[in-house]
């Protein structure tokens, strides 16, 4: 008989089909957000899990569903796993990388484009009919080619953004990573690292692009927007909590930064209210690496993950293949 596995969330019907191949497939197309308990209750038994970054996958809900062995996330962020837990119990935790970077580079570009030349800003202003003239400073923003352009987490996505800055739009290129990135991918994004204060001291346009974690926790918090200059621009595409929503929407209000651009909330889907009074600041709702070809990419790399690992013993991602080497 086949391995029993969930799909929690509402998904791609032939990425159903293609794990009905090899599994007895329980699904939430209904796409429920589903408390812990019925997550529980649903997951028991099961031998796999594809999940969304809107499943919390802890300690009591491994603990509660033994037979589990794999969790596939549909995301290259994992926040939403506690990986120790699951490698304390050999279950085998995967991402979907790589099939979204160019995409979400895409989208932060996008987000960086809108937030400084004040796109949805002015459309708002345009569609409440307060239109009436033209005037010399009306929506006056600032530039993107040839800034300075700051890129705090210097991963693919990162890498990605800084391309498209140096080589599109002539712009310099500075970073903040934990590690170096070596000479020669440096020298392909035309990037130079600088520490975090020299960032946000000399960058005109700020992107944030690293995972969520205990130490990159509110990254960018009060003291880090006074450090940055008043006609800057912030950008996180990364998660809620790299940023202090809060200090943020105070910094926007007093005009200490110009701008920002968010496509992640600490907290989400609920929005910091300050954020949805301020006028400069453009919010969309966790979009960026959603293209039609990208959310497919994702969606089958975390059932070929499934397939991978259950069926054939090989999964594709691994985010902690010391459970792989224990068998
Ligand atoms: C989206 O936020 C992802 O981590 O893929
Ligand atoms: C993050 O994991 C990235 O790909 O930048």
């Amino acid at each position: 008989s086949k391995p029993p596995i969930l799909i929690a969330r509402a998904i791609f019907p032939d990425v159903i089909t293609k794990l009905e191949e090899h599994f007895e497939v329980d699904t939430n197309q209904a796409d429920e957000i589903w408390p812990k308990a019925k997550l529980i209750d649903r997951l028991r038994g099961k031998h796999g899990v594809f999940t969304t970054s809107s499943e919390r996958i802890d300690a009591e809900v491994l603990d509660a569903c033994p037979q589990l062995k794999i969790v596939a996330n549909m995301a290259v962020g994992y926040n939403n796993f506690d990986i120790d837990a699951m490698t304390a119990r050999g279950v085998l935790a995967t991402n979907a990388p790589d099939v979204l970077t160019e995409t979400t580079a895409d989208f932060g570009f996008a987000l960086l484009m809108a937030t400084a030349r004040r796109v949805t800003e002015s459309e708002h202003f345009l569609r409440a009919g307060k239109w009436e003239k033209w005037s010399y400073d009306m929506f006056a923003g600032s530039d993107i080619h040839g800034a300075t352009l700051g890129i705090i987490g210097m991963g693919r996505i990162g890498q990605g953004i800084a391309r498209r800055g140096a080589h599109g739009f002539g712009m310099k290129v500075v970073y903040h990573n934990r590690s170096r990135l070596d000479a020669a991918t440096e020298a392909e994004c035309k990037a130079s690292y600088v520490s975090k204060e020299e960032l946000l001291r000399t960058a005109d346009h700020v992107v944030l692009v690293v995972p969520y974690s205990a130490a990159s926790h509110h990254t960018i918090g009060a003291a880090e927007l006074a450090q940055m200059k008043p006609t800057a621009t912030l950008v996180n595409i990364a998660r809620g909590g790299i940023v202090d929503d809060a200090a943020l929407a105070q910094a926007l209000r007093d005009r200490r930064i110009a701008a920002a651009g968010l496509d992640v909330f600490e907290g989400e889907p609920k929005v910091h209210p300050d954020l949805l009074t301020v006028p400069n600041v453009v919010l969309t709702p966790h979009i960026a690496s959603a293209t039609v070809p990208t959310r497919r990419a994702m969606g089958h790399l975390a059932a070929d993950n499934l397939i991978g690992f259950l069926v054939h013993g090989r999964p594709l991602t691994p985010l902690n293949p010391a459970v792989l080497a224990a068998k």
